[in-house]
């Protein structure tokens, strides 16, 4: 039970929090997840660029990484939105590029990640870092995070409470990283960025519009391309050519130089 100064903080640390998020409201009332969007046929986008983008430049670095920390120090590193503060170790913000061309966005953090505060160190981060690795590119380039900052007990799929309560920050960190693609590994994070209640295996295999304004059809949208989480290709690898099948569109989009399989990436074993 917390002591009235200490709730009365934890309010103030809320409002500033909901402030930075834009929130200029209480909402008294849960809204439910909004209806399923329609996603763009690939074909309506045109094709993809083949010429990679120059790299972000300085300052938008720096700004970035200065928004990703006053987010993290103000929001969410103190978050009890929910009952997974009650029993994580710490909250895992997400680590890697401020200023990336590629988001990975998991579900959340498991055993190891609630440990050392960062998210896929585990037994699924080093599948993730293989498949980062295939792409020709490594974890400092790219942006990595996950739905819900806090390991939920067991490493149990989040409820939707905890990830409507959580997912604010998420949209505030992709509003932010403006990453030119989006991949959401696993249902949680596709079902979360997308609005939808759509089978992963059914998203997967082509591009989504994805609405960092967090509502369906509001202000800018990017890429976003759902795929197999890592923890499901460490027990279903038969899974993993089609993981790799998708990794390749995303390259293809980001205009980098198409690469062999690899046989921890692509082939069946
Ligand atoms: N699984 C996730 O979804 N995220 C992590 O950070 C680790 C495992």
């Amino acid at each position: 039970m917390m002591d009235r100064d200490a709730a009365l903080a934890s309010v103030a640390q809320q409002l500033a929090c909901d402030r930075l998020l834009g929130l200029t409201f209480v909402p008294l009332v849960l809204r439910a997840a909004p209806e399923p969007i329609a996603s763009a046929p690939p074909a309506a986008r045109g094709p993809a660029p083949v010429i990679p983008a120059p790299p972000a430049d300085p300052s938008r670095r720096q700004d970035s990484a200065e928004r990703l920390r006053v987010l993290d120090e103000t929001c969410v590193k103190g978050c009890r939105k929910c009952g997974l503060a009650e029993t994580r170790t710490q909250t895992v913000f997400g680590q890697g590029n401020p200023a990336p061309r590629l988001v990975f966005v998991g579900e959340g953090p498991g055993y190891d990640e609630d440990k050392q505060g960062l998210a896929f160190v585990g037994a699924a981060g080093q599948v993730l870092t293989r498949m980062i690795g295939a792409m020709g590119l490594t974890r400092d380039e790219v942006f990595i995070c996950n739905v819900v900052k806090c390991r939920p007990p067991g490493n149990r799929t989040p409820t939707a409470d905890e990830i409507l309560a959580c997912s604010p920050y998420l949209w505030e960190q992709l509003r932010i990283l403006q990453p030119e693609v989006i991949v959401a590994l696993g249902a949680p994070a596709a079902k979360t960025l997308l609005h939808t209640s759509e089978f992963i295996g059914r998203l997967r295999g082509r591009f989504h519009d994805s609405y960092l304004s967090g509502v369906p059809g509001e202000g800018p949208c990017v890429p976003l391309m759902p795929t197999y989480h890592p923890a499901y290709l460490l027990r279903t690898p038969s899974e993993k050519r089609k993981t790799w099948e998708d990794l390749q569109q995303v390259m293809h989009h980001l205009g980098l130089p198409p690469r062999q399989t690899s046989s921890a990436e692509g082939d069946n074993g």
